[in-house]
């Protein structure tokens, strides 16, 4: 069997901080009423609803449950989402909004029940959400925002004061929201899903899904299969290639710090509104002071410049404006813009029976993932749901402009990476010193190349699996991302995201 635990070359604050649990592979061949592919938020919250409903539930993890997306992220409860609610509107309309802040709402409740019913020990703590501009220039669109958010029943307020430590243009603020542990979380939840006729497996990462009417048969990297008459991908992007979702949503990755020493940790969980993206909350810890987390600095998925330089940014803000002064964790991840800014949850497509997707949460798939945890197991109890319509994944069916879409993406990622394959003279692979990465020559040919911190040669076709993209090195993370749709494959070619499913060719 193949090694299923992947390590992480830079872990979260939130692994640093947990005991992780053990559950074993799948193996052989068995039958569950439902198969969840995802042990993020999503798939566990949405395990254990229909488990709540009678069901029997089989969920596969690739790695370990909550170690995706959801344990690398800045882990605030919040139906306040930067400026959000008038953009909705102006694509959406009003009602789509106020949808929007409804299942937000009900999701921050269900999180809280959750983590008091269960007694799980996730650090929820109740604080302020705060959105700013420290540009005068620009308090019209909190202004907008004010209003809008009030129309979509959210107690929103303006304001021109905070607890940040700088003085702030204005802001909308919005009390009783909250922050945690999401892996702790995640783990707590795990642990209320399995047993009773319910399973989690971890190290199962799932390759194949067949049928798609009545009943799909799910196959692992291992070979050992389970079959239902139902599956939901609750793994980021569905990574199957069906409903074109790589053209419908993007992969856009974000940077966090955590850091001791800063001089007024606020108690508030703020963020910015201008370029680069700033997100600040406080971490409580068990003993001492509580951190200071700043996230941000976004790019798409294998358009960076420089990998390690969105952590500096981040660094330099925290230290200047709090007078922060150790990083003690910092990592990065990613998460799927959708165009619209609204989630795609429910039919992979619209003739799909049996295969149930959710994605583009937009870096807000903390409540939103609850959510459509709550549609998904709603759609397969036969229950009716109040927010299905709106976050409808079929909605945005490119109907004809799917090769558009997908042509859009590739031509953005090929002028990004175009000058440095042309400007490609080298290096060749034995010039990499341990630990470099670097889309090498090779014998007449472009060769994705890595030497280990034991000197020996990686070397990988760079040839993007999905659609042909050429990979380019990521140092932060030691991984080759590509810039077309956002797949990640490690130094020995396994695949890190999707939509790929197939390893780079090793050579
Ligand atoms: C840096 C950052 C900060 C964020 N901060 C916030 C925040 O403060 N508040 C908020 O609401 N949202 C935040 N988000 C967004 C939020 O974290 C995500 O939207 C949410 O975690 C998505 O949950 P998920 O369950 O869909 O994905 P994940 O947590 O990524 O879970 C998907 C799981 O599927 C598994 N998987 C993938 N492929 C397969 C396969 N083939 N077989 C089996 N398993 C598979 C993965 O290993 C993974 O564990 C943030 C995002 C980022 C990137
Ligand atoms: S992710 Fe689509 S070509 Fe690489």
């Amino acid at each position: 069997m193949s090694e299923p635990i992947r390590h992480p070359r830079n872990p979260s604050w939130w692994k640093r901080s947990a005991e992780p649990a053990a559950y074993v592979p799948l193996a052989g061949r068995t039958s569950a009423d439902v198969i969840v592919v995802g042990g993020g938020i999503v798939g566990l919250t949405t395990g254990l609803l229909l488990k709540e409903a009678g069901m029997r539930v089989t969920l596969l993890e690739a790695n370990r449950v909550g170690e995706g997306t959801t344990g690398y992220s800045s882990a605030k409860l919040t139906s306040l989402h930067r400026l959000s609610y008038a953009s909705i509107e102006d694509r959406s309309g009003r009602e789509a909004a106020r949808v929007y802040a409804e299942a937000n709402e009900w999701a921050l409740a269900r999180i809280a029940g959750f983590a008091e019913e269960l007694g799980i020990d996730c650090q929820f703590q109740r604080r302020a959400a705060l959105t700013f501009t420290r540009d005068a220039d620009r308090t019209h669109e909190i202004d907008a925002e004010v209003e809008a958010g009030r129309r979509a029943g959210l107690a929103v307020e303006k304001v021109v004061d905070s607890d940040l430590p700088f003085p702030i243009a204005a802001g909308i603020r919005l009390d009783r929201q909250a922050s945690f542990h999401p892996l702790r979380y995640c783990l707590g939840l795990a642990k209320a899903l399995d047993g009773a006729g319910c399973h989690v497996h971890e190290g199962s990462q799932v390759e194949e899904v067949e049928g798609e009417d009545e009943r799909v048969l799910v196959r692992t990297r291992d070979g050992a299969e389970c079959e239902a008459p139902h599956v939901v991908l609750a793994c980021g992007i569905p990574f199957l290639d069906r409903g074109g979702f790589f053209a419908r949503v993007h992969p856009s990755r974000s940077y966090c710090v955590a850091m001791s020493g800063a001089d007024v940790p606020p108690e508030s969980m703020s963020i910015n509104i201008g370029e680069p993206t700033l997100s600040i909350r406080p971490i409580p810890r068990a003993e001492g002071e509580p951190l200071l987390l700043v996230t941000g600095a976004d790019h798409k998925t294998g358009q960076a410049e420089d990998h390690e330089e969105p952590w500096e940014l981040l660094e330099t803000f925290a230290q200047q404006e709090f007078g922060a002064r150790e990083v003690v964790a910092r990592w990065s991840s990613q998460d799927y813009m959708s165009v619209d800014g609204l989630p795609l949850i429910g039919r992979m497509r619209p003739s799909s029976q049996s295969i149930h997707v959710a994605t583009g949460f937009g870096k807000w798939g903390l409540t939103l993932g609850t959510a459509a945890a709550r549609i998904l197991a709603d759609g397969l109890t036969g229950a009716t749901n109040p927010w299905a319509e709106t976050f409808d994944a079929g909605r945005s069916q490119l109907s004809g402009g799917l090769g558009e879409a997908i042509g859009e993406g590739m031509n953005d990622a090929k002028r990004f990476v175009g000058d440095r394959i042309r400007q490609l003279s080298g290096p060749e692979p034995e010039e990499l010193a341990p630990g470099a990465g670097a889309i090498c020559r090779h014998e007449g040919d472009a060769v994705a190349a890595y030497r280990d911190e034991e000197g020996r040669l990686h070397l990988l076709s760079p040839t993007c699996t999905h659609l042909g993209c050429r990979v380019v090195w990521n140092s932060a993370e030691t991984s080759w991302d590509c810039p077309c749709h956002g797949s990640r494959f490690s130094v020995s070619g396994e695949v890190l995201n999707g939509p790929a499913v197939t390893p780079l060719e090793s050579l």
